[in-house]
């Protein structure tokens, strides 16, 4: 037997009886699927059955008030879905006089419908052969078929679609859609998937390698944190600067820096100076200029340093300065380090 009308048995003795399921009301599968995306069955259940009896009909959502819809929502999190559920009752109202469109196009251009959604919606509604891909199904596919793309690159969002529509029963693709999220919920579960009882065991290729652990693979895509340093770099008549040490945790632990000013953005001389006036430095001062005109792009890895070398000159002797030609003496990070190998004083 091949893969889908697996799926499809197992699903006929295994499914659990959901609200959702017995009703082909786009307006309720919509409103399930939003309650969803980011929360488990158990917690939303409750949630799907208020939003439906407060508001029975697209109709009554469009025309509710938002207290109203985020009061209900409340406890969910990630309320901009609520916002966005508001908006699209109120489009389909306006603009497709309450009727959901009943094409995958036409479902996604629905605002907060993305592929999964429009799949979801248009197949279990109106029978559209479209493949659902969420999280249960990259890891059934991968794990089946051995497929160690990784699952949030653009290769492997673009190999699991097709892959997911090669194997899919059209000429079911209610259940089947159902089904093969429902078997990744249950029997191939994340942590303990149940391989001993598993219907699709003798031609699983993870289980025959060993890969069940492993698979599937994601991509950790730590995000890149922006922060934007401006050094500065003190000079007196006596050709003395001023460095500090990095205390605390975080980059740099311990080694030497020019004072530093950490700011939100990239700033100007107006903005800078302004800085120093309240830092009331600016007094001593007897000139500013910014050594680089361009923020230098220092990346590490989790983190950008967008840093500018503020040059501040002073007649003053700076009391804990230390003389330039002994700047050599003191570690510092590579950043510091080009500045001062180029820095001619
Ligand atoms: N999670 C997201 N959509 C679901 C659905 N239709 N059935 C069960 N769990 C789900
Ligand atoms: Fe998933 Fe295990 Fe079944 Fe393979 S044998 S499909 S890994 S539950």
């Amino acid at each position: 037997m091949s893969f889908a009308p697996k799926i499809l048995n197992w699903y006929h003795e295994h499914q659990r009886d959901l609200p959702w399921r017995q009703t082909r009301d786009p307006y309720r599968v919509w409103l399930s699927e939003i309650i969803l995306q980011q929360t488990r069955v158990a917690q939303g259940m409750p949630y799907y059955y208020n939003f439906v009896e407060a508001f029975p009909t697209v109709f009554d959502l469009a025309n509710a008030p938002e207290e109203q819809v985020l009061k209900l929502w409340q406890g969910l999190g990630y309320y901009s879905r609520a916002r966005n559920l508001h908006a699209t009752a109120k489009m389909v109202v306006t603009e497709f006089d309450g009727n959901f469109p009943q094409t995958y196009d036409g479902l996604k251009s629905l605002k907060g419908v993305g592929d999964y959604t429009a799949s979801a919606i248009a197949s279990f509604c109106f029978d559209v052969a479209e493949p659902v891909v969420d999280g249960n199904v990259y890891r059934v596919l991968s794990r089946y078929f051995g497929v160690d793309i990784p699952i949030n690159s653009t290769e492997g969002i673009k190999y699991f679609k097709e892959l997911a529509r090669e194997v899919m029963d059209s000429e079911n693709i209610r259940d089947y859609n159902q089904g093969i999220m429902e078997f990744g919920a249950i029997q191939c579960a994340p942590k303990k998937p149940y391989c001993l009882l598993c219907p699709l065991q003798e031609s699983c290729v993870a289980l025959k390698e060993n890969k069940v652990d492993v698979l599937p693979i994601k991509l950790n895509k730590t995000k890149v944190r922006n922060r934007y340093f401006n050094y500065l770099v003190w000079l007196d008549g006596d050709k003395n600067t001023v460095l500090e040490q990095r205390r605390g945790k975080g980059i740099w632990q311990n080694l030497y820096q020019f004072p530093l000013i950490e700011t939100d953005s990239a700033i100007g001389d107006g903005e800078f100076e302004e800085k120093m006036e309240t830092d009331h430095k600016l007094a001593k001062i007897e000139s500013l200029s910014l050594y680089n005109n361009e923020p230098i792009v220092h990346k590490l890895s989790h983190q950008h340093l967008h840093t500018q070398f503020w040059i501040l000159k002073t007649s003053h002797i700076l009391e804990e300065g230390i003389p330039w030609k002994k700047i050599d003496d003191f570690p510092v990070p590579v950043l510091i380090a080009d500045f001062i190998k180029t820095f001619k004083i």
